[in-house]
């Protein structure tokens, strides 16, 4: 998989995304074939405990990134740009070059800053665009574009975007009827998470799609499965192993 590929496959069939914090489970995805792994910065709420995405920070990407490239060997790696990480060209291009040396293959930033992507891409970093919903600056959750002026300035903000070479754009939280215009507007594929079924791909938040937090699932996301369940069932069976002397057995033990 390459961002080439990524291209021609608007229209051809679906793009898989899915986010990914560490070597174990990034390996997982892309043995199972998944098209692109993207190190989020919503590891600052799934994997650092914070309430958002306001204080990750470059050392926390890297770190993340370097341990996902490990293990990965087909999908696309995409590093996300924290918050304030891309406030200028200079610092945009350096945080850039040190998300690829961590070993992703493209980045990823919120919002429409042309002068900023540009930038990137003329520095042979493709970069995946962010419209809609954009965590690093919102002060609610709530979905975008449902007005028609804000629709129509993110129906903007995408050819822009797309203009400027894009490689694929995610769009959070917009109207499913939104992001159908968007996807039959722009050349690049888009990536829905919240954005209903006509965008060229989808991207899910790892931990929500696994079940991790405690029966709590978003609305646009599917928990394939209830982890967090499954988890605490292993760790009360090895608790109650140990209290009761059942573990470690003889065939654990070295001679
Ligand atoms: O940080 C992240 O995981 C993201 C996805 C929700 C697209 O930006």
């Amino acid at each position: 998989m390459n961002v080439e590929e990524v291209k021609r496959l608007k229209g051809v069939r679906k793009i898989t995304v899915l986010t990914a914090y560490d070597y174990q489970t990034a390996k997982i995805i892309d043995d199972m074939g998944i098209d692109m792994i993207l190190v989020g910065d919503s590891l600052g709420m799934v994997v650092l405990g914070y309430h958002d995405t306001k204080k990750v920070t470059m050392m926390d990407m890297i770190r993340h990134t370097q341990a996902v490239a490990r293990g990965v060997k087909s999908a696309i790696v995409i590093g996300d740009l924290p918050i304030h990480s891309f406030d200028t060209v200079e610092d945009a291009l350096a945080n850039s070059k040190r998300l690829v040396e961590a070993g992703a293959h493209a980045v990823k930033l919120e919002g429409n800053k042309p002068e900023i992507i540009r930038a990137i891409i003329e520095a042979g970093i493709p970069v995946q665009g962010h419209l809609g919903l954009l965590p690093q600056t919102a002060k609610s959750m709530k979905v975008r574009g449902k007005r028609s002026r804000d629709a129509e300035q993110i129906l903007a903000d995408a050819k822009v975007l797309d203009s400027l070479g894009v490689f694929s754009l995610v769009l959070e939280c917009i109207p499913l009827d939104l992001a159908r215009r968007i996807t039959g507007a722009v050349a690049t594929s888009t990536i829905g998470i919240g954005a209903g079924v006509h965008c060229d791909g989808q991207v899910l938040v790892m931990n929500d799609m696994l079940g991790m937090d405690d029966g709590y699932c978003p609305r646009h996301a599917n928990a394939y499965l209830d982890l967090n369940n499954l988890i605490g069932k292993a760790v009360k069976s090895y608790i109650e192993d140990v209290k009761t002397g059942r573990f470690p057995e003889d065939r654990h033990s070295f001679h």
